[in-house]
């Protein structure tokens, strides 16, 4: 098996690096910036200080501030269109998955010219790098600053489709922990699951490579150390620190590997019921994981290690349900709950969801352990 690193040029990390963001953006010789955010972000006032630091260098900055969460393919559409008449040279994305994605996409859509809805379709491919991209994260979640996928929901299939293509790594990062000090506890809790599932599905996947464990275990101890903390004092910087090179490091695990089953499961539950991606993962999380034991009793034995569990002496089998145990407590510490039955998902439609989980090859390809549609079902009830 030959195995590819694709990595950020530059990663900027700690407390206060966004006060190289000038410096940063001088790098590329450009004076039209574009900052893609959204309107969460921006009136708990994240994008004021970024502003402030590169007029004062003497650069142009744009704002656009009303990326939708989950954005649909449309809308990005527009998005582009508004970063054409700015004249954007350099594409700045401030905020969570939400806002980064879209930054990505906008930066790629300058540069090439095709239609995004055809590449949505599969029916054409970007020829061209994007013109370049600072991302600056805001949620400890997604980790999309660290890979090349961008995901859009196409409405009228329901469906949410993840863009992949190595043209879109960005080009830069800054990960400053004051940036998510404001994070409010639930999405906390939602996206730092998120980037668990991340560094724990990459690291059980049939493409994980020595990179992807490189990555994944790393982000797997940070979370794990600090995810109670940064959710029960969301000022403590370090736990701040901590998630956010975790999430960076998760999505690292993304671009040397896939995310398997909980992503798959979980893509028709935003895709029809609009239940944010950070929730509908954590609450698929510790059941597929159970599922998937029998497959990965070495690996999970691994991870609980990795996550500080004492398991010195006991088997291996013993500590990889020790690992499933925490990963039930964890959610239950966080209160992760969601009524699935208030969106409209009962007994009625399981079949159908089902249909659509299973439709996920991309992901569930890659799944240590075969599901069967019997399978999904009886993962999806568990958590009904
Ligand atoms: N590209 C990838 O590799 C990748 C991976 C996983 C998920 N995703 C996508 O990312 C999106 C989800 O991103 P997300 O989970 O980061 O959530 P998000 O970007 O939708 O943000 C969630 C909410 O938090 C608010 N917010 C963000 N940072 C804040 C802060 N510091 N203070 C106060 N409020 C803040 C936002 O305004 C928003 O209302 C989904 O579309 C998902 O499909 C992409
Ligand atoms: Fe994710």
């Amino acid at each position: 098996m030959t195995y590819s690193l694709f990595h950020t040029n530059k990663v900027i990390a700690g407390v206060d690096s966004i006060l190289q963001i000038a410096d940063v953006v001088k790098s590329f010789d450009v004076t039209n910036v574009v900052i893609i955010t959204d309107q969460g972000v921006f009136n708990a006032g994240l994008i004021d200080e970024p502003k402030v630091l590169l007029e004062k260098a003497g650069i142009n900055v744009y704002i656009i501030n009303d990326t939708p969460p989950e954005p649909p393919v449309d809308k990005v559409n527009d998005i582009y269109k508004t970063a054409i008449q700015f004249n954007a040279q350099m594409i700045i994305g401030i905020g969570g998955g939400s806002a980064m994605d879209t930054a990505k996409l906008v930066a790629i859509l300058l540069n090439n010219n095709v239609l995004l809805r055809d590449v949505v379709d599969g029916k054409s491919k970007f020829k061209n790098h994007g013109i370049p991209t600072l991302m600056i994260p805001t949620t400890s979640g997604t980790g999309s600053e660290a890979t090349q996928n961008s995901i859009v929901l196409v409405p009228e299939r329901e469906l949410k489709v993840g863009i992949v293509d190595e043209k879109m790594l960005p080009n830069c990062v800054i990960l400053d922990p004051k940036m998510t000090i404001g994070l409010p506890k639930h999405i906390t809790a939602n996206t730092g699951i998120d980037a668990l599932c991340h560094a724990v599905e990459c690291y059980i996947s049939k493409k994980c490579s020595p990179f992807t464990e490189m990555f994944a275990l790393k982000a797997i101890e940070l979370i794990a150390k600090s995810i109670r903390t940064a959710y029960n004092d969301g000022q403590n910087l370090q736990a701040r620190e901590n998630m956010l090179l975790g999430s960076y490091l998760g999505g690292a695990s993304i671009a040397t590997s896939s995310t398997v089953a909980v992503h798959a499961l979980s893509y028709p539950l935003g895709g029809k019921y609009h239940i944010p991606h950070g929730l509908s993962n954590a609450i698929l999380l510790p059941d597929v994981m159970k599922f998937n034991l029998e497959a990965c009793v070495d690996k999970f034995a691994i991870i609980a290690k990795t996550m500080g569990l004492n398991v010195d002496n006991i088997s291996p089998r013993e500590a990889a349900e020790a690992m499933i145990e925490e990963l039930y407590a964890l959610i239950r510490d966080l209160n992760i709950k969601c009524d699935l039955k208030a969106v409209g998902i009962t007994d009625e439609v399981l079949d159908e969801l089902v249909d659509a989980g299973y439709s996920v090859r991309r992901l569930l390809d890659n799944n240590p352990r075969e599901m069967t549609k019997q399978d999904i079902k009886e993962i999806y009830k568990k958590i009904m």
